[in-house]
């Protein structure tokens, strides 16, 4: 297979080229029922958790997913709920999702957390009791309430319903922060230049001709929601470039944060990137500490609350 991925697409007509999810409408109408019920200071986030696919067919048997298995957004969404967040949790279908992430995707399957008593009834585990208690209360706290999950699996339902909810939630401004962990793909094919049906192998070798995704970042932070308290991610795996990229990416899109990780490291150290400071904040967790049970999330979510806090009060000058 070879790709070839040269063509720029103009972002302000990507939504004419491309089909919008079939959950879009059903996400407006709980997305705007999820906003209306809060208090008029709930402070709100939209936290975006997981990969997007790019099809390869129209009717998709193969597709080019982007790495990402939800963890940290997942996990930064029960930090925010623990900070008093209201969370619009919109994640890859099938990836982690809050306070459930323990029990999923790892080696052990959901049956290993459970056993049978001597009366024939199911329950769990005696060793898991606490900590699946614990998880359970504040899944059923939070959820409904303080908690809307919206999912989308390719790289166009994630653009639809971002734009749908950044248009929802912008009129909030300053109390509303977007957590833009979700790891975007920047190649796709426009459904009209996409194989109507299962790609056939006979043809021997197969080349693809992707189009550059325009960076969303730009109309969200211009048009869309230009008063919220904006946190991007940039994901690198050579560290020369980590800095740098973090750095243009504030002063290409004028937004707040900017969160840099490296692929490998990314869950016992971040650096955070604002427009005031000419060095990065480092927030990093000790093997001992991820050891204990506590996540890295901890510490950046409460770090960014208290920015977020601060934004709100310098009136969005910060
Ligand atoms: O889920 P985990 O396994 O825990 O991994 C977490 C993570 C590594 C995926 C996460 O911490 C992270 O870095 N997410 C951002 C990954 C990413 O898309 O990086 P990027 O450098 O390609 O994009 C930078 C920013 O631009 C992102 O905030 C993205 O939302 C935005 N973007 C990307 C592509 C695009 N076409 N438009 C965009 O606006």
């Amino acid at each position: 297979m070879t790709l070839d991925m040269r063509r720029v697409i103009d972002p302000d007509t990507y939504f004419d080229h491309n089909l919008p999810p079939t959950n879009l409408q059903w996400a407006h109408d709980e997305v705007d029922r999820f906003v209306k019920s809060q208090s008029p200071d709930q402070r709100i986030v939209l936290v975006t958790s997981g990969g997007t696919t790019v099809p390869l067919e129209n009717n998709t048997v193969r597709f080019v997913d982007n790495f990402s298995a939800g963890t940290r957004g997942s996990s930064s969404a029960e930090q925010f709920l623990a900070q008093g967040y209201a969370v619009i949790f919109l994640y890859r279908e099938h990836s982690l999702q809050p306070f459930n992430r323990n029990y999923s995707h790892n080696t052990r399957g959901i049956l290993s957390y459970l056993e049978r008593t001597s009366e024939g009834q199911i329950r769990v585990k005696r060793e898991w009791e606490e900590k699946m208690g614990r998880d359970l209360d504040l899944y059923q706290k939070y959820t409904g309430s303080k908690l809307l999950m919206v999912n989308f699996t390719t790289l166009s339902d994630y653009l639809f319903l971002l734009r749908e909810v950044s248009l929802l939630v912008a009129s909030l401004g300053p109390r509303v922060m977007f957590y833009l962990a979700a790891a975007v793909s920047d190649f796709f094919i426009p459904s009209h230049s996409m194989s109507e049906h299962k790609i056939q192998s006979a043809g021997g070798d197969l080349t693809l001709r992707m189009n550059q995704v325009p960076k969303f970042l730009r109309p969200l932070v211009k048009n869309w929601a230009p008063l919220c308290f904006i946190v991007s991610f940039k994901l690198e795996t050579d560290p020369e470039l980590l800095g740098p990229k973090a750095r243009h990416a504030l002063e290409k899109y004028g937004h707040q944060v900017v969160i840099a990780n490296m692929l490998d490291t990314r869950k016992c150290q971040v650096w955070l990137f604002t427009k005031e400071a000419s060095d990065p904040a480092i927030i990093q967790i000790s093997k001992e500490d991820q050891d204990a049970g506590r996540d890295i999330e901890q510490d950046l979510v409460e770090e960014l609350d208290r920015r977020h806090q601060q934004y709100i009060s310098n009136g969005q000058q910060q």
